[in-house]
Protein backbone atom coordinates (compact mmCIF):
# COMPACT_ATOMS: atom_id res chain seq x y z
CA UNK A 1 0.00 0.00 0.00
CA UNK A 2 0.94 3.45 -0.80
CA UNK A 3 -0.26 7.26 -0.62
CA UNK A 4 0.17 8.49 -4.42
CA UNK A 5 0.87 12.17 -4.43
CA UNK A 6 -0.29 13.63 -8.04
CA UNK A 7 0.16 17.12 -9.07
CA UNK A 8 -3.36 17.43 -11.26
CA UNK A 9 -1.96 20.46 -12.66
CA UNK A 10 -3.30 23.84 -13.12
CA UNK A 11 -7.14 23.06 -13.90
CA UNK A 12 -7.71 21.74 -17.42
CA UNK A 13 -8.23 18.15 -16.93
CA UNK A 14 -5.71 16.95 -19.84
CA UNK A 15 -2.72 18.83 -17.83
CA UNK A 16 -1.91 15.92 -15.45
CA UNK A 17 0.48 13.94 -16.26
CA UNK A 18 0.35 10.33 -17.59
CA UNK A 19 1.56 8.47 -14.72
CA UNK A 20 -0.99 10.67 -12.69
CA UNK A 21 -3.96 9.88 -14.76
CA UNK A 22 -3.41 6.13 -14.66
CA UNK A 23 -2.72 6.11 -10.52
CA UNK A 24 -6.04 8.17 -10.42
CA UNK A 25 -7.66 5.75 -12.49
CA UNK A 26 -6.44 2.49 -10.05
CA UNK A 27 -6.41 3.85 -6.54
CA UNK A 28 -9.60 2.56 -4.62
CA UNK A 29 -9.26 5.44 -2.25
CA UNK A 30 -9.06 9.24 -3.81
CA UNK A 31 -8.49 12.62 -1.81
CA UNK A 32 -8.32 15.44 -3.75
CA UNK A 33 -7.45 18.94 -2.50
CA UNK A 34 -11.15 20.62 -3.06
CA UNK A 35 -11.87 23.71 -5.34
CA UNK A 36 -8.59 23.32 -7.38
CA UNK A 37 -9.23 19.94 -8.52
CA UNK A 38 -11.13 20.17 -11.68
CA UNK A 39 -13.87 17.55 -11.47
CA UNK A 40 -12.38 16.12 -14.82
CA UNK A 41 -9.95 14.76 -12.95
CA UNK A 42 -11.98 13.14 -10.04
CA UNK A 43 -14.02 11.83 -12.68
CA UNK A 44 -11.10 9.19 -13.54
CA UNK A 45 -11.58 7.74 -10.08
CA UNK A 46 -12.47 3.86 -10.27
CA UNK A 47 -16.33 3.84 -9.65
CA UNK A 48 -16.33 2.03 -6.59
CA UNK A 49 -13.86 4.37 -5.04
CA UNK A 50 -13.80 6.14 -1.77
CA UNK A 51 -13.17 9.94 -2.94
CA UNK A 52 -13.17 12.61 -0.12
CA UNK A 53 -12.76 16.72 -0.75
CA UNK A 54 -9.57 17.42 2.02
CA UNK A 55 -11.22 21.04 1.76
CA UNK A 56 -13.12 20.81 4.96
CA UNK A 57 -10.64 17.91 6.93
CA UNK A 58 -7.55 19.50 9.02
CA UNK A 59 -4.07 17.31 9.17
CA UNK A 60 -5.23 14.78 11.74
CA UNK A 61 -8.78 13.96 9.78
CA UNK A 62 -6.46 13.63 6.68
CA UNK A 63 -4.05 11.64 8.23
CA UNK A 64 -6.61 9.18 9.69
CA UNK A 65 -8.25 8.09 6.23
CA UNK A 66 -4.34 7.17 5.18
CA UNK A 67 -4.48 5.01 8.33
CA UNK A 68 -7.57 3.38 7.61
CA UNK A 69 -6.37 2.98 3.88
CA UNK A 70 -2.94 1.60 5.32
CA UNK A 71 -5.30 -0.96 7.17
CA UNK A 72 -6.96 -2.05 4.37
CA UNK A 73 -4.08 -2.39 2.12
CA UNK A 74 -5.58 0.50 0.11
CA UNK A 75 -3.87 2.45 -2.29
CA UNK A 76 -4.46 5.76 -2.12
CA UNK A 77 -4.48 8.33 -4.76
CA UNK A 78 -3.82 11.92 -3.49
CA UNK A 79 -4.40 14.80 -5.76
CA UNK A 80 -3.03 18.54 -4.75
CA UNK A 81 -3.40 21.08 -7.76
CA UNK A 82 -0.88 22.25 -9.98
CA UNK A 83 2.46 20.61 -8.59
CA UNK A 84 3.29 19.86 -4.87
CA UNK A 85 6.82 21.34 -4.81
CA UNK A 86 5.20 24.82 -4.01
CA UNK A 87 2.25 25.81 -1.35
CA UNK A 88 0.46 22.27 -1.23
CA UNK A 89 1.54 21.43 2.34
CA UNK A 90 2.38 18.05 1.35
CA UNK A 91 5.71 18.28 4.01
CA UNK A 92 3.57 17.91 6.43
CA UNK A 93 1.38 14.95 5.35
CA UNK A 94 4.68 13.28 4.51
CA UNK A 95 6.30 14.27 7.81
CA UNK A 96 3.24 12.36 9.35
CA UNK A 97 3.29 9.28 6.73
CA UNK A 98 7.21 8.65 7.63
CA UNK A 99 6.67 8.56 11.37
CA UNK A 100 4.14 5.90 10.99
CA UNK A 101 6.34 4.03 8.09
CA UNK A 102 3.18 4.34 5.49
CA UNK A 103 5.12 4.34 2.12
CA UNK A 104 4.55 6.94 -0.65
CA UNK A 105 5.49 8.46 -4.07
CA UNK A 106 5.60 11.64 -5.41
CA UNK A 107 4.25 12.35 -9.21
CA UNK A 108 4.71 15.53 -9.96
CA UNK A 109 1.98 18.09 -11.56
CA UNK A 110 2.04 21.47 -14.14
CA UNK A 111 2.45 24.09 -11.56
CA UNK A 112 0.05 27.63 -12.49
CA UNK A 113 3.53 29.36 -13.34
CA UNK A 114 4.10 27.28 -15.78
CA UNK A 115 -0.05 27.57 -17.43
CA UNK A 116 0.38 31.15 -17.23
CA UNK A 117 3.09 31.15 -19.36
CA UNK A 118 1.28 29.14 -21.69
CA UNK A 119 -1.97 31.31 -21.75
CA UNK A 120 0.36 34.39 -21.76
CA UNK A 121 2.10 33.20 -24.75
CA UNK A 122 5.50 34.10 -23.05
CA UNK A 123 8.35 33.01 -21.79
CA UNK A 124 9.61 33.92 -18.49
CA UNK A 125 13.26 34.06 -19.30
CA UNK A 126 14.60 35.80 -22.31
CA UNK A 127 18.49 37.00 -23.18
CA UNK A 128 19.71 39.56 -21.20
CA UNK A 129 16.08 40.46 -20.07
CA UNK A 130 15.94 37.97 -17.41
CA UNK A 131 17.42 34.67 -16.43
CA UNK A 132 15.38 33.82 -13.27
CA UNK A 133 11.89 33.44 -12.41
CA UNK A 134 11.09 34.04 -8.40
CA UNK A 135 8.28 31.80 -7.64
CA UNK A 136 6.96 33.56 -4.53
CA UNK A 137 3.95 34.90 -2.42
CA UNK A 138 3.33 38.03 0.11
CA UNK A 139 2.34 37.41 3.55
CA UNK A 140 -1.13 35.80 4.42
CA UNK A 141 -3.00 35.17 7.49
CA UNK A 142 -1.70 31.90 7.71
CA UNK A 143 1.99 32.13 7.24
CA UNK A 144 4.28 35.56 7.37
CA UNK A 145 7.09 35.77 5.19
CA UNK A 146 10.45 35.18 6.44
CA UNK A 147 12.51 38.55 6.81
CA UNK A 148 14.81 38.04 3.98
CA UNK A 149 12.10 36.65 1.45
CA UNK A 150 10.81 40.07 1.58
CA UNK A 151 9.12 41.46 -2.12
CA UNK A 152 11.49 43.99 -1.97
CA UNK A 153 14.51 41.60 -2.04
CA UNK A 154 13.37 39.63 -4.94
CA UNK A 155 12.87 42.81 -6.63
CA UNK A 156 16.03 44.32 -6.49
CA UNK A 157 17.06 41.06 -8.52
CA UNK A 158 14.69 42.53 -11.82
CA UNK A 159 14.05 38.51 -12.29
CA UNK A 160 10.70 37.87 -13.31
CA UNK A 161 8.51 37.38 -10.46
CA UNK A 162 5.18 34.92 -10.35
CA UNK A 163 3.39 36.18 -7.70
CA UNK A 164 0.64 33.50 -5.99
CA UNK A 165 -1.89 34.53 -3.39
CA UNK A 166 -1.59 38.02 -3.65
CA UNK A 167 -4.68 39.06 -5.95
CA UNK A 168 -6.17 40.72 -2.60
CA UNK A 169 -3.61 42.73 -1.92
CA UNK A 170 -2.71 43.81 -5.55
CA UNK A 171 -2.54 47.82 -4.84
CA UNK A 172 0.42 46.93 -2.02
CA UNK A 173 2.65 44.61 -4.14
CA UNK A 174 2.29 47.31 -7.00
CA UNK A 175 3.59 50.11 -4.73
CA UNK A 176 6.32 48.36 -3.31
CA UNK A 177 7.23 47.02 -6.78
CA UNK A 178 7.37 50.44 -8.27
CA UNK A 179 10.62 51.61 -7.03
CA UNK A 180 12.25 48.31 -8.25
CA UNK A 181 10.46 47.93 -12.19
CA UNK A 182 9.86 51.26 -12.70
CA UNK A 183 6.19 52.64 -13.26
CA UNK A 184 5.89 51.46 -16.68
CA UNK A 185 6.82 47.61 -16.41
CA UNK A 186 4.50 45.02 -18.10
CA UNK A 187 2.40 43.24 -15.23
CA UNK A 188 -0.40 40.41 -15.83
CA UNK A 189 -2.77 38.79 -14.06
CA UNK A 190 -3.71 35.58 -15.03
CA UNK A 191 -7.01 34.26 -13.02
CA UNK A 192 -7.61 30.92 -12.96
CA UNK A 193 -5.40 29.55 -16.26
CA UNK A 194 -6.17 26.63 -18.67
CA UNK A 195 -9.78 26.62 -16.77
CA UNK A 196 -12.39 27.47 -19.04
CA UNK A 197 -13.32 30.98 -17.08
CA UNK A 198 -9.56 31.76 -17.74
CA UNK A 199 -8.99 35.25 -17.80
CA UNK A 200 -5.97 37.29 -18.39
CA UNK A 201 -5.60 41.15 -17.21
CA UNK A 202 -2.68 43.01 -19.01
CA UNK A 203 -1.05 46.37 -17.81
CA UNK A 204 1.97 48.25 -16.61
CA UNK A 205 3.02 48.77 -12.20
CA UNK A 206 1.52 52.30 -13.11
CA UNK A 207 -2.18 51.06 -14.80
CA UNK A 208 -2.64 47.33 -13.58
CA UNK A 209 -4.73 48.41 -10.02
CA UNK A 210 -7.42 50.61 -11.83
CA UNK A 211 -7.54 47.83 -14.41
CA UNK A 212 -8.18 45.39 -12.09
CA UNK A 213 -11.05 47.91 -10.16
CA UNK A 214 -12.73 47.73 -13.32
CA UNK A 215 -12.80 44.10 -13.92
CA UNK A 216 -11.87 42.36 -10.86
CA UNK A 217 -10.71 38.74 -10.24
CA UNK A 218 -10.54 37.11 -6.99
CA UNK A 219 -8.48 34.13 -5.36
CA UNK A 220 -6.97 31.79 -7.95
CA UNK A 221 -4.85 33.84 -10.32
CA UNK A 222 -0.93 35.03 -10.18
CA UNK A 223 0.16 38.71 -11.02
CA UNK A 224 3.59 37.94 -13.22
CA UNK A 225 5.60 41.33 -13.44
CA UNK A 226 8.70 41.66 -15.63
CA UNK A 227 10.05 43.34 -18.67
CA UNK A 228 10.01 39.97 -20.32
CA UNK A 229 6.06 40.74 -20.55
CA UNK A 230 6.43 43.32 -23.56
CA UNK A 231 10.49 42.98 -24.34
CA UNK A 232 10.56 42.35 -28.23
CA UNK A 233 13.86 43.04 -29.09
CA UNK A 234 15.74 40.51 -26.81
CA UNK A 235 18.55 38.83 -28.47
CA UNK A 236 18.35 35.77 -29.81
CA UNK A 237 19.49 32.43 -27.61
CA UNK A 238 22.76 31.11 -28.17
CA UNK A 239 20.78 27.80 -28.33
CA UNK A 240 19.68 28.10 -32.46
CA UNK A 241 22.68 30.36 -32.96
CA UNK A 242 24.62 28.66 -36.33
CA UNK A 243 28.09 28.97 -34.89
CA UNK A 244 26.96 27.12 -31.64
CA UNK A 245 25.60 24.57 -33.87
CA UNK A 246 29.16 24.31 -35.46
CA UNK A 247 30.90 23.63 -32.07
CA UNK A 248 28.26 21.44 -30.47
CA UNK A 249 25.92 19.71 -32.06
CA UNK A 250 28.23 18.78 -35.75
CA UNK A 251 29.95 16.30 -33.99
CA UNK A 252 26.70 14.09 -32.73
CA UNK A 253 27.87 13.93 -29.34
CA UNK A 254 26.13 15.37 -26.25
CA UNK A 255 25.49 18.78 -26.96
CA UNK A 256 27.98 20.16 -24.50
CA UNK A 257 27.07 20.88 -21.09
CA UNK A 258 26.51 24.64 -21.34
CA UNK A 259 23.36 25.58 -20.24
CA UNK A 260 22.22 26.64 -23.56
CA UNK A 261 21.56 22.44 -23.76
CA UNK A 262 18.32 22.90 -21.35
CA UNK A 263 15.75 24.39 -23.76
CA UNK A 264 16.96 21.47 -26.60
C1 LIG B 1 -1.97 27.12 -2.70
S1 LIG B 1 -1.22 27.77 -4.15
C2 LIG B 1 -0.98 26.29 -5.05
C3 LIG B 1 0.12 26.38 -6.07
C4 LIG B 1 0.27 25.09 -6.84
N1 LIG B 1 0.80 24.03 -6.00
C5 LIG B 1 1.15 25.23 -8.10
O1 LIG B 1 1.94 24.32 -8.37
O2 LIG B 1 1.02 26.20 -8.81
C6 LIG B 1 -2.58 28.52 -4.90
C7 LIG B 1 -2.20 29.77 -5.66
O3 LIG B 1 -1.56 29.38 -6.87
C8 LIG B 1 -1.99 30.21 -7.92
N2 LIG B 1 -2.77 29.37 -8.86
C9 LIG B 1 -3.08 28.07 -8.74
N3 LIG B 1 -3.71 27.63 -9.84
C10 LIG B 1 -3.79 28.68 -10.68
C11 LIG B 1 -4.31 28.86 -11.98
N4 LIG B 1 -4.90 27.86 -12.66
N5 LIG B 1 -4.23 30.09 -12.54
C12 LIG B 1 -3.64 31.11 -11.89
N6 LIG B 1 -3.12 30.99 -10.66
C13 LIG B 1 -3.20 29.80 -10.06
C14 LIG B 1 -2.84 31.32 -7.31
O4 LIG B 1 -1.98 32.38 -6.96
C15 LIG B 1 -3.36 30.64 -6.07
O5 LIG B 1 -3.69 31.60 -5.08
Amino acid sequence: MSVHFIGAGPGAPDLITVRGRDLVARCPVCLYAGSLVPPGIIALCPPEARVINTAPMDLDAIEAEYVRAHEAGLDVARLHSGDMSVWSAMGEQLRRLEARGIAYTITPGVPAFAAAAAALGREFTLPEVAQSLVLTRTSGRASAMPEAEKLEAFAATGATLAIHLSIHVLDDVVERLIPHYRADCPVAIVYRASWPDERILRGTLETISAIHAKDPVERTALIVVGRVLGASDFRDSALYDAGYHRRYRSGGGDGGTDDGGAGA
